[in-house]
């Protein structure tokens, strides 16, 4: 572990942050619709948070004194970029099929295929030396191992890597994942594997079955995504065999802030990081504080 990774709870060597970055690529989010709104009383019980650079310079509640990890690759959207390699496909796939309706089932079908693709077209978008400037604590990286834009998006992890050392910067590399692409422990161990060597202080990646052995594989400290939004029981319970498995921890967004009690999920979320809560506990926990009015 690189000596200048500080954002981790002093007492417990884990860490809960809080994810605010998916506007990135996806725009208006559910429960992110407005940022600020949705991260001012969470900031109390998380020990970082990971916006974007919009977010972080627009929305931040003021006098923010939580660690920031600054999402710093991006570039891309999720709808389909090239109409043009839309119409080619489509003319080649569709050639016999003359019904209205079967062509335009494809088309949408082809219009995934090219987004999930080009969603791995990322670019560095903010530099060490700004996210130094804007005194973050880090920055996080994207890699697509296993898409068409995996070179690219290893290196851009890799040179941020070394930018970032240069600027005091923690490094979180992220294995992003596609549609297409299986969330199993072959996959996503080699995606951790891969962020690690090319320099990632922290990776994040989800939890899979056979998780031990993402994390056997992978010298680099990692922490989960939480992925889409399901129960709050199931989300606890699979943050309880992460950690478990061996994970230091959770970035965890839509499993908190689209949750009817956002506040009281994320500290049950901590209580199983930091505390060891069982699932079941922490879900208790969950119910009692959602039948709390709020006044955090
Ligand atoms: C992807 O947009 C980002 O890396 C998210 O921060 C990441 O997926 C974690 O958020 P969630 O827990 O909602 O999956």
């Amino acid at each position: 572990m690189s000596d200048h990774i500080t954002i981790m709870n002093e007492k417990t060597g884990r860490i809960v942050m809080l994810a605010v970055d998916h506007g990135y690529f996806q725009g208006p989010t559910s429960g992110l619709e407005g940022p600020g709104k949705t991260i001012e009383p969470l900031l109390p019980w998380c020990d970082a948070v990971s916006p974007t650079k919009g977010v972080f310079l627009r929305c931040m509640p003021a006098g923010t004194k939580t660690p920031v990890i600054l999402r710093a690759s991006g570039g891309n959207a999720i709808v389909y970029s090239d109409p043009v390699e839309l119409e080619r496909e489509l003319s080649i796939r569709a050639s016999g099929v003359a019904d209205e309706a079967a062509r335009e089932a494809m088309r949408e079908r082809i219009a995934d295929e090219i987004v999930n693709r080009e969603l791995s077209n990322e670019a560095v978008t903010v530099s060490a030396a700004e996210a130094a400037r804007l005194g973050v604590a880090g920055v996080s990286v994207s890699v697509y191992v296993g898409a068409r834009y995996q070179k690219e998006s290893i290196l851009n992890l890799a040179r941020m890597s070394d930018e970032g050392r240069r600027e005091g910067l923690i490094v979180l590399g992220i294995t992003a994942v596609g549609k297409e692409m299986t969330r199993d422990a072959r996959y996503l161990g080699l995606a951790t594997r891969i962020a690690a060597e090319h320099g990632a202080d922290v990776v994040k990646t989800y939890y899979c079955e056979g998780f031990e052995q993402v994390v056997r594989g992978c010298f680099a400290p990692i922490v989960i995504a939480g992925g889409r939004k399901v129960p709050e029981r199931e989300a606890l319970a699979f943050c309880r065999r992460a950690i478990d498995e061996g994970a230091v921890g959770v970035d965890m967004g839509r499993n908190i802030f689209q949750s009817a009690h956002p506040v009281a999920m994320i500290r049950a979320v901590r209580s199983v990081v930091h505390d060891d809560l069982s699932p079941d506990a922490a879900y208790e926990m969950f119910e009692d504080l959602s039948a709390v009015p709020l006044t955090e």
